[in-house]
């Protein structure tokens, strides 16, 4: 006696996979045909307009905002890109509140911006 199963599908019905009618329908088929038409379009003339918009802002350059009034906290502001970044916003007219864990380069920091009219205080 043979007690090998099938493993042939059509022999067991049952155990097929189900159909579904509607992906033989050439009116379904046609509709999401058109669905992937419209997604690989809208996927292209984005991308267009998002590369577009970049070159153009590389070009012009949005305006800068104003920070005159402004309170700045800088960390690291007595040596290096800390202190000249609190040169430069004391000079667009903000207040500089300098922070360093060395007071003396701080304090430096501090009282450069006061000599040229600038608001600045230091925490250390
Ligand atoms: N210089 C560069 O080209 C560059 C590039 C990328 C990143 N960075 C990073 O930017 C930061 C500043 O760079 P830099 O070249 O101006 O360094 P810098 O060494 O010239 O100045 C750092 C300043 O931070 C102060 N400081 C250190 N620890 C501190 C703390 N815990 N609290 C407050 N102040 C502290 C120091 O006393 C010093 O005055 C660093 O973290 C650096 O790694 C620098």
């Amino acid at each position: 006696m043979c007690c090998v199963a099938s493993l042939n599908p059509t022999e067991h019905p049952a155990t097929m996979p189900q159909q579904d009618e509607s992906s033989n329908n050439p009116a379904v088929m046609a509709y999401n045909a058109v669905l992937v038409l419209f997604d690989v379009l809208a996927f292209f003339v984005k991308s267009v307009y998002i590369i577009v918009r970049g070159l153009v802002e590389m070009v012009m350059l949005p305006p800068a905002r104003d920070v005159s009034g402004d309170i700045v906290l800088i960390t690291g502001a007595g040596h290096g890109m800390g202190k000249n970044l609190s040169l430069q916003y004391a000079a667009l007219g903000t207040t500089v509140v300098c922070v360093d864990v060395n007071e003396k380069t701080n304090q430096e920091t501090v009282t450069a911006i006061k000599g040229k009219g600038g608001k600045a205080f230091g925490f250390t």
